[in-house]
């Protein structure tokens, strides 16, 4: 299946584009253009797409973050990176067929949901350093490490990892609220 698209206009039609919206995109333009972010198109989250989230939780923590007058790239950094975890907990065929390692623990865990919500704020961390190694400092680091505290023990060192860690939880409820809207007007039908 083919993926991979320089059409950002396209790839992120899904945000709604305020004033601010260029200068987030020439924080986080080269990595959106990255071959291994542009994979994050496979990968499910909930019912939509990894790469959806990620770039929605990146441009709002990048708001947020000016908003407090946090570091905006910081925030938009982590918040683009913050579920780059190297396996996928929903098995696809399309993954599967783009390279088989991305799935195979799907398959090995038994309780993959709930072992990847313990475990893939490290992984996506560690895998953020191995791509991008010369710009992930020890801050960006820990504000993807601890992303989903309270659910994991360590708690957010800077700023910027409180807001990330709040815009995805925001984006995760708004996400239930949209699906819980949309099942209330199928069933008024
Ligand atoms: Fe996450
Ligand atoms: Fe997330």
């Amino acid at each position: 299946m083919e993926y991979y698209s320089t059409n950002l206009d396209k790839d992120l039609s899904h945000i709604i584009k305020g004033k601010y919206f260029d200068d987030w995109l020439d924080i986080v333009k080269e990595y959106l253009l990255h071959d291994e972010v542009q994979r994050r198109k496979l990968f499910k989250h909930h019912s939509g797409r990894l790469w959806d989230h990620m770039t929605e939780v990146s441009y709002y923590s990048y708001l947020l973050a000016k908003v407090k007058h946090a570091d905006e790239r910081v925030a938009a950094i982590a918040g683009l990176l913050h579920d780059f975890y190297p396996k996928a907990y929903k098995y696809t065929k399309e993954l599967d067929d783009l390279d088989h390692d991305y799935v195979t623990d799907v398959r090995k865990m038994q309780l993959p949901h709930k072992m990847h919500a313990f475990t893939h704020g490290r992984a996506a961390a560690k895998n953020a350093r191995k791509y991008f190694g010369d710009v992930i400092d020890d801050k960006i680091f820990s504000c993807i490490e601890t992303h989903m505290f309270p659910l994991t023990v360590k708690v957010p060192k800077y700023q910027e990892g409180w807001i990330v860690q709040y815009i995805d939880k925001y984006l995760s409820i708004g996400l239930i609220n949209r699906i819980r809207y949309k099942i209330d007007r199928e069933e008024k039908k």
